[in-house]
């Protein structure tokens, strides 16, 4: 649950009301068009209805705000929620989307004070959601063996102000696994090979009443041979 804020720090993982400097905002010109900005004294965004002016026209307003362009046109400054990330953020690979990860969400019983395993970062859409969810006082382990995506990651929730809530690990979860053991609620696996990191996902879940959740067997309805027959899967609950 968001908590409502007049604060001048704005997060992923909490809601303010007022826009500031340094914020990121989503500046939404329809449902077909909208896109992330970083709001700057000073700065200025070019939109087709023409320029916002950060200083004059931005900051100080509320979220939600209708905003008019220098051409007349208008546009609304929207908080930026995981949701609308997911359909904004810059892609470095194929994403989650808001319907599998609210399926996820569930399945995995997440909520806040959580405790959850991710491989691999991707693009961090997933990743956004999962935090907003485990605030304030849970943690997300996520896995990424590509360098840059690693990096752009740590970059982004450090900017969003939720780095406190994640630990970004650049290593191959298959070989390395999650770097914690007996401490997730629940382990979710989006990569090419999940029946290879099986192992590494027993050792990080808590022993009891944990959750395994791989987007293979959740979207394509795969049923992978070797992973179900694995006895780690013996002490997860496979919701496939
Ligand atoms: C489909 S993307 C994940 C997208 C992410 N769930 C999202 O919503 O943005 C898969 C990612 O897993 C990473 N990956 C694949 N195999 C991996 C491994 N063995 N260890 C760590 N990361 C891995 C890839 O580099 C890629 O960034």
């Amino acid at each position: 649950m968001c908590q409502f804020k007049n604060i001048n720090s704005m997060s992923f993982a909490e809601y303010k009301e007022l826009i500031e400097h340094g914020d990121t905002a989503i500046i939404f010109l329809g449902h077909d068009s909208m896109f992330p900005v970083s709001i700057q004294q000073g700065g200025q965004t070019q939109t087709k209805y023409g320029v916002i002016r950060h200083s004059s026209d931005l900051i100080g307003k509320k979220y939600g705000s209708k905003v008019t362009c220098s051409k007349g046109g208008w546009v609304y400054i929207l908080y930026p929620t995981p949701e609308l990330w997911t359909m904004n953020l810059p892609h470095r690979t194929q994403i989650l989307y808001s319907t599998d990860i609210s399926i996820i969400t569930m399945m995995l019983e997440l909520k806040p004070g959580s405790v959850v395993c991710e491989s691999g970062t991707g693009s961090g859409s997933l990743s956004h959601a999962i935090i907003r969810t485990v605030a304030p006082t849970g943690h997300l382990y996520t896995v990424e063996f590509h360098q840059q995506r690693a990096e752009k990651a740590m970059e982004e929730f450090q900017q969003h102000k939720v780095s406190h809530l994640v630990t970004v690990k650049n290593q191959d979860v298959c070989k390395e696994g999650f770097g914690v053991s007996d401490i997730a609620d629940a382990v979710f696996l989006d990569i090419p090979s999940p029946w290879e990191a099986i192992r590494h996902a027993k050792s990080a879940l808590k022993s009891e009443d944990q959750h395994l959740v791989n987007f293979l067997l959740l979207r394509r309805l795969m049923v992978v041979e070797s992973a179900l027959s694995h006895p780690a899967l013996s002490k997860s609950r496979e919701h496939a």
